[in-house]
């Protein structure tokens, strides 16, 4: 860890904050083998040199996926194995529950990682693979009613002939009503933690970065972000190794 002094300071923020609001990125799944996107070595590179897409993020348009739903479920394989286990950052957020804190999980991520960690609550801001949809006579499904098939790298499909979709929110289609009522009102807790995202998809990053001018904020990120300079606490650094070290020290005094 670079800056102890940092460190220090977050680690105080979190001792003293009681709510806690945790928005995560695909950047705190990483480490579980789930790539992220807009890293050099994320999934829309990835897509770029191995599928034969227009462009990169035509895996998440619907008119594509319509067409050709086959990228879309060779990702959710990857994103399904039943190998893929939580990072120490999500086991470590659920442990901050456990020890009494209000944690209220908004997540980009549909990989349900936070689930298996134990959080309880949790809002997927961009959808879930728990549930889908057929496209054609809007029968609903859960994910046990898909997960062989699309495991087995096929495309699944409703018994009225319809392709059936993941509710994960794929661009252009509103994000899950329970995010704009939550927004809606003047959101309030002692700090925020912002972690492993570049904070570039809107409108989820414009709620969120609204909120920094008003509530403490630790955020850790691999990379620089347009909003840097916005938090009281930036850690350039390794989720895994942030949560670790945190935890450690939170562990002894807690
Ligand atoms: P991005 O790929 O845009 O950002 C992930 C960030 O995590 C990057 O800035 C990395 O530097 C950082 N990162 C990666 N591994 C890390 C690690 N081990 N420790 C710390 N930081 C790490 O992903 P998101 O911001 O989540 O939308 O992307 C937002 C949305 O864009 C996604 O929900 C998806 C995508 O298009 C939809 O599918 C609708």
């Amino acid at each position: 860890m670079q800056n102890n002094q940092t460190l220090f300071e977050a680690i105080e923020l979190i001792k003293k904050s009681e709510e806690i609001i945790v928005f995560s990125g695909a950047g705190i799944s990483t480490k579980s083998g789930i790539l992220d996107f807009r890293s050099s070595d994320g999934l829309y590179n990835h897509i770029s040199s191995n599928y034969d897409l227009p462009y990169p993020e035509a895996i998440f348009e619907l008119d594509y996926f319509i067409e050709n739903p086959k990228p879309f479920y060779n990702l959710a394989m990857g994103i399904l194995d039943q190998y893929i286990r939580p990072t120490k950052c999500h086991e470590f957020l659920a442990w901050l529950e456990e020890q009494g804190k209000q944690i209220k999980i908004i997540t980009q991520n549909s990989d349900m990682l936070h689930q298996v960690a134990g959080s309880q609550d949790i809002m997927e801001c961009h959808g879930t693979f728990n549930s889908a949809h057929c496209l054609e006579c809007e029968s609903e499904f859960h994910l046990d009613d898909i997960r062989d098939t699309i495991l087995e790298g096929t495309v699944p499909y409703c018994d009225c002939g319809g392709l059936i979709k993941p509710d994960v929110v794929f661009f252009g289609e509103d994000l899950p009503e329970e995010v704009y009522s939550y927004f809606e009102k003047e959101v309030e807790a002692d700090l925020i933690l912002i972690l492993g995202t570049s904070l570039n998809v809107l409108p989820i990053s414009k709620f969120i970065t609204e909120i920094l001018e008003r509530i403490p904020s630790i955020m850790v990120n691999l990379e620089a972000t347009q909003y840097d300079k916005e938090v009281t606490c930036l850690f350039n650094e390794d989720l895994n190794e942030f949560a670790e070290l945190s935890w450690g020290l939170l562990e002894k005094s807690l």
